[in-house]
């Protein structure tokens, strides 16, 4: 029998999926471990779905995406982003997941280094290996409050990177990057001439200033925008969000896009329109649901003496457990979940910045939540 590519074999699994599956063999866990936003879209998103599939609207559609959407994305990216893009910039994907595959295929070729944050998403990692690119940390580390040292950052650029990824607010930490240091990303991307990958999924969801767009700050098109409808609007299985690319990159966009996946489900597309140009108050009431939820962790966590970043936006809360750990955060974990019933993601599964933290979930149910928080043993 052949063998499978050995850059495949080679390519890391993902940490958080092995607990999350350690947890559902084990019923009454309290889940911790995931981030799905607690609720699901509304009557008149899902519906808009339904009626696509009564109406037998399940052909192919162009592959950028159906019109209405892609106007819909354009008028929300002019409204709350600040950004003017022409639609032929937007291509509607199988959620950021997609976008991010893309945003990698389309820069990097075999070889290739890309400076990932660390702690950082795993599929920016995944997806450098499945490329055959590098994935380069740069580390985020708790003395400077998880911020980038743009010295140290700089250090890491060789003359085979061709890439930056940038994630605020940032899944795992909760964390977000303000404009000055989106305008220093920026000025380090341009002066080794790179491109800055941007992904934006936790954009809806912050916890002081709002939300900036990187796009909005680059002067010279290098930025790949990547956005998502799932935690937004709550519909992380529909599979819906985007890629918003420099202006002129269409007629490859239609090469790559075909090869890839050809065109998104056209009911998840209409649910997307729906949801984009609908009533936006259960975006508020998420937001606040999430708020709330972690002013209330971080109210149990400072009671019990457990240190945590204080979180600036997402849905998360990076959380300190060194004290127990023992260097093995992973162990941990596994240990935290037979015996205490609580499944929580080990830090050291969005890289090797992590070891000592944990990553937990606040977007669902807050009496769980605290409880889940409770049975975390305290700094003696
Ligand atoms: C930072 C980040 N980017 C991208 C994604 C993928 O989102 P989607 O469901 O749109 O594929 C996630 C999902 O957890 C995420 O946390």
């Amino acid at each position: 029998m052949p063998d499978i590519a050995p850059h495949i074999a080679r390519m890391p699994g993902s940490g958080v999926r092995h607990i999350l599956e350690r947890a559902l063999r084990r019923p009454g866990t309290i889940i911790l471990a995931v981030g799905e936003p607690g609720e699901v879209a509304g009557a008149e998103i899902r519906d808009a779905a339904a009626d696509a599939w009564r109406a037998g609207a399940i052909r192919y559609t162009p592959n950028g995406g159906i019109p209405a959407l892609r106007e819909a994305i354009r008028s929300k990216l002019a409204r709350e982003n600040g950004l003017e893009v022409h639609p032929e910039q937007i291509w509607v994907t199988v959620g950021a997941t997609q976008a991010l595959y893309l945003a990698m295929a389309l820069t990097l070729s075999r070889g290739d280094e890309i400076l990932v944050p660390d702690p950082g998403y795993t599929t920016f990692t995944m997806n450098a290996h499945l490329l055959q690119a590098v994935p380069v940390p740069y580390p985020l580390r708790p003395q400077r409050a998880f911020q980038p040292d743009l010295a140290e950052l700089e250090a890491l650029v060789t003359p085979r990177t061709r890439a930056l990824i940038v994630n605020t607010p940032s899944n795992p930490l909760g964390s977000t990057f303000d404009r000055e240091t989106l305008q220093a990303l920026l000025a380090l991307a341009r002066r080794h001439d790179l491109w800055l990958i941007s992904d934006e999924v936790y954009e809806r969801f912050t916890w002081g200033e709002p939300h900036v767009s990187p796009a909005t700050l680059d002067a010279d098109r290098r930025v790949l925008s990547v956005f998502s409808m799932s935690k937004t609007y709550a519909m992380t299985g529909a599979r819906v969000g985007w890629l918003v690319t420099p202006p002129g990159w269409r007629q490859t966009m239609l090469r790559v896009q075909e090869s890839v996946v050809s065109c998104v489900d056209e009911p998840s597309q209409r649910a997307a329109a729906a949801a984009l140009t609908g009533d936006q108050a259960a975006v508020q009431r998420s937001a606040a649901h999430y708020r709330d939820n972690l002013a209330a962790a971080t109210a149990a966590l400072d009671a019990r003496g457990l240190r945590y970043l204080a979180p600036t936006g997402a849905f998360y809360l990076w959380i300190d457990v060194s004290h127990v750990s023992a260097g093995d955060v992973v162990a941990w974990c596994e240990r935290l979940l037979d015996e205490r019933g609580v499944a929580v993601a080990p830090g050291s599964a969005f890289g090797a910045s992590g070891e000592g933290w944990i990553r937990v979930c606040v977007a669902s149910d807050r009496a769980e939540l605290l409880e889940g928080i409770g049975r975390i043993p305290a700094p003696t």
